[in-house]
């Protein structure tokens, strides 16, 4: 529900279970927060926005603005000292932005409501709308912006234009959860306290990154996974981006959060065009921070990702088991082996197409490569469909080897500075997404991929950042570059989906380069981490966890040991923490033993049996991972069904395993564990079990069902 009060000029945003308040001083100012949490109704909000009005109205010290960090969305000029959520430059380098409010429109929809709040900028015929929505069964608020330049003849340069600014209570702490990493280390999880002062996290890469990811969580330094308020936000954007949490002594700690990166150029926006930003999206918890990550859950799973309600096939992948040394026989062979084990799609990485013997050439080529799969991928897509699997088909479209018939007919399709040589990674250059006439190509070549082979799933990779970001002869246009790549790659893969439905994409960009809700709304699954160790993977889990839900988190087992870090850990081990996602294989088949390959029959056969659990259920982390004992729960909707993991890296002194609590059960419920002993909700979840684990790198999986 929303409801705006002229008056007053107080709105109020009320989801399910949360209210959020702010009115605009007068009709003429930056709208003000009053109110984010449990919910009020709306003779309170407009008492709220009465008394902080009441508050601004006293005489304050000079050096001091009161609307400081109050600010719905703070505006570059006046007496705002902290950093704006937009910041415009008029013609004679005017900064300061002023606006009216001019009116309100509210949309009500069938889940879901919009407000939109117009503002007219004073002295320039720009317009500026403040964009919210609300859903009828998520406590998630999306909030957007748009601007319009509606002057004949005169340019406007943006250089800050966020989504969205999200007031914090003030709290004498603010605690910040954010996630951290870097390739093969993604999302972990870290909890700073905020000083008087400012914080950037950021991605200047061109993508998401694995550095950072736009998430945060806020609460005042007492909440747990079970208790407290959580304040958390999070932008639906796959380039780069920024956040910004400030907070001065005596103001309310506030996050800005939108695209683009820390001292970026102006994007100049000509006479007649507009700009939307991306979608951020805040969620308040009671809750804890587990309560949080259920909410996200289901709102990623209801408005974000497509076709939620499926569970992900357990696949099999090439990658660790052929690297580049792919050819047909190899393949029709692991796939064999993938189908005995009971994979459901077998996917072909990268190595198939141009001359790609190695990292060095082949990007931009996608055709077959015809010494390696004599009549193209046909025969052997035929054998994996025969053997009962899907098969899938890694690319990775927005790149290019210098080494390449697509690079020497067109070097300039690349980013780079005119004069300069551009930087190569990993032997490629990123191809300028943000030409029309790239973008149109790459979708063709995709497209006909897609049309003369029989595939269901494509792995969309993209293995380097962006570096020398020119675009040669198109200076006005090289600021939107960062932009343009990004919503380039939306609209291959928008169209790409409307016309091929029956392909799920995979979206991979070196691992976690490119995890995030706006990707989410175009793919069917990540692939967290090139990082496939089963210990270390734990804790790219647990971060991952916090915002996005398993059933998109795509994890392999694979061979020993593992290219990362060399460790050893026992197969079952590897399972069940690949287990806890969903399900992949990524090891070399052929040199398995007959045991290894019994046990993991078996356990992709009990993953068949759990999955609905883990993919569409609610996780419940029942600690952090660690050294000693350590578990993730996960159980259905209705609390039927349940399955836990516990994991334990290295015991000491042959010690047991305390009992661990089961969470989200039904209380007066008895529950089967493993087909076995019955157990009441009330004992699991206020007194535990206590697995026995013996050795290192041990781990159980028990499986719980309510007896009716
Ligand atoms: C990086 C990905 O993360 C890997 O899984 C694999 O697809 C390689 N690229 C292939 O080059």
């Amino acid at each position: 529900m929303i409801s705006f009060d002229p008056a007053s000029g107080v709105f109020l945003l009320d989801t399910p279970g949360t209210s959020y308040a702010a009115f605009v001083p007068d009709g003429d100012g930056i709208p003000i927060h009053v109110y984010w949490g449990p919910r009020i109704g709306a003779g309170d909000a407009r008492y709220l926005a009465f008394k902080t009005a009441e508050q601004f109205a006293v005489e304050w010290p000079c050096f001091r603005s009161p609307a400081n960090g109050h600010e719905e969305y703070p505006l570059d000029g006046r007496l705002q000292f902290g950093r704006s959520a937009l910041s415009l430059e008029f013609p004679g380098a005017i900064r300061s932005t002023e606006w009216t409010l001019s009116g309100h429109e509210i949309d009500e929809n069938a889940h879901d409501q919009e407000l939109r709040l117009w503002f007219d900028v004073s002295h320039h015929d720009v317009s500026v709308t403040l964009h919210y929505r609300v859903y009828d069964d998520s406590d998630v608020i999306d909030r957007w912006v748009s601007l319009c330049n509606d002057s004949a003849s005169e340019a406007v340069d943006v250089h800050r234009f966020d989504s969205a600014a999200w007031v914090m209570p003030e709290w004498a702490v603010h605690r910040m959860s954010h996630l951290t990493g870097r390739w093969a280390a993604e999302t972990q999880l870290r909890r700073v306290e905020l000083t008087d002062s400012r914080l950037v996290l950021e991605s200047r890469r061109g993508i998401t990154s694995h550095h950072a990811n736009p998430w945060f969580a806020m609460d005042d330094g007492t909440a747990t996974e079970t208790y407290g308020d959580v304040y958390s936000a999070t932008l639906h954007w796959s380039g780069s981006w920024r956040l910004l949490a400030q907070r001065e002594l005596d103001e309310p700690a506030q996050v800005l959060l939108g695209w683009g990166q820390e001292d970026f150029g102006p994007r100049r926006l000509e006479p007649g065009d507009r700009l939307q930003t991306p979608v951020s999206s805040g969620l308040f918890s009671a809750r804890g921070h587990g309560g949080a990550s259920h909410a996200w859950h289901d709102y990623a799973l209801r408005h974000v990702l497509p076709s939620s309600h499926e569970v992900r096939p357990v696949l099999f992948n090439s990658w660790e088991a052929t690297g580049f040394s792919v050819d047909e026989a190899g393949q029709r062979a692991l796939a064999r082996q993938a189908a005995d084990l009971g994979c459901e799609l077998f996917v072909l990485d990268d190595g198939w197409f141009g001359d790609r013997a190695s990292d060095r050439a082949g990007l931009g080529d996608w055709r077959v490569n015809t010494d390696r799969f004599p009549q193209g991928l046909g025969p052997l897509i035929s054998e994996v469909h025969a053997l009962g699997m899907g098969f899938g088909l890694w690319i990775e479209p927005e790149m290019v080897n210098p080494d390449s018939d697509l690079y020497r007919a067109h070097p300039e399709w690349t980013y780079q500075f005119e004069g300069r040589q551009p930087a190569a990674m990993r032997n490629q250059l990123v191809l300028n997404l943000a030409r029309l006439d790239v973008a149109h190509w790459v979708l063709g070549e995709l497209d006909a991929l897609l049309s003369a082979n029989d595939i269901q799933f494509v792995k969309w990779d993209m293995n380097r950042p962006f570096a020398d970001a020119g675009w040669p002869g198109e200076p006005d246009r090289q600021q939107r570059l960062w932009f343009d790549h990004v919503t380039g790659v939306y609209a291959v893969l928008d169209a790409l989906r409307t016309k091929h439905p029956g392909v799920a994409f995979e979206a991979c960009s070196g691992g976690g380069g490119r995890v995030d809700l706006g990707m989410m709304a175009r793919t069917d699954q990540f692939w967290v981490s090139d990082n496939t160790d089963a210990v270390d993977r734990r804790y790219i889990q647990h971060g991952y966890s916090q915002l996005y839900p398993a059933r998109t988190m795509a994890c392999w087992v694979t061979d020993l040991p593992t290219f990362i870090n060399k460790r050893r850990v026992p197969l079952a081990y590897r399972f069940h923490v690949a287990m806890a996602g969903v399900l992949g294989i990524g090891g070399d088949l052929t040199a398995w033993s007959a045991a290894e390959t019994a046990e993991a029959a078996e356990l992709i056969e009990v993953y068949k049996r759990i999955r609905h659990v883990v993919q569409l259920g609610r996780v419940h982390r029942l600690g952090e991972p660690s050294r000693s004992a350590s578990a993730v729960q996960y159980v259905t909707s209705d609390a039927d069904e349940a399955v836990v993991f516990v994991y334990r890296e290295a015991q000491q002194y042959d010690s047991l395993v305390r009992p661990i609590r089961l969470r989200g059960l039904q209380a007066g419920g008895r529950y089967r564990l493993d087909g076995g002993e019955v157990v009441s909700g009330d004992v699991l979840m206020n007194h535990g079990i206590a697995p026995v684990l013996t050795g290192d790198y041990a781990s159980t999986l028990i499986h719980l069902r309510l007896v009716r």
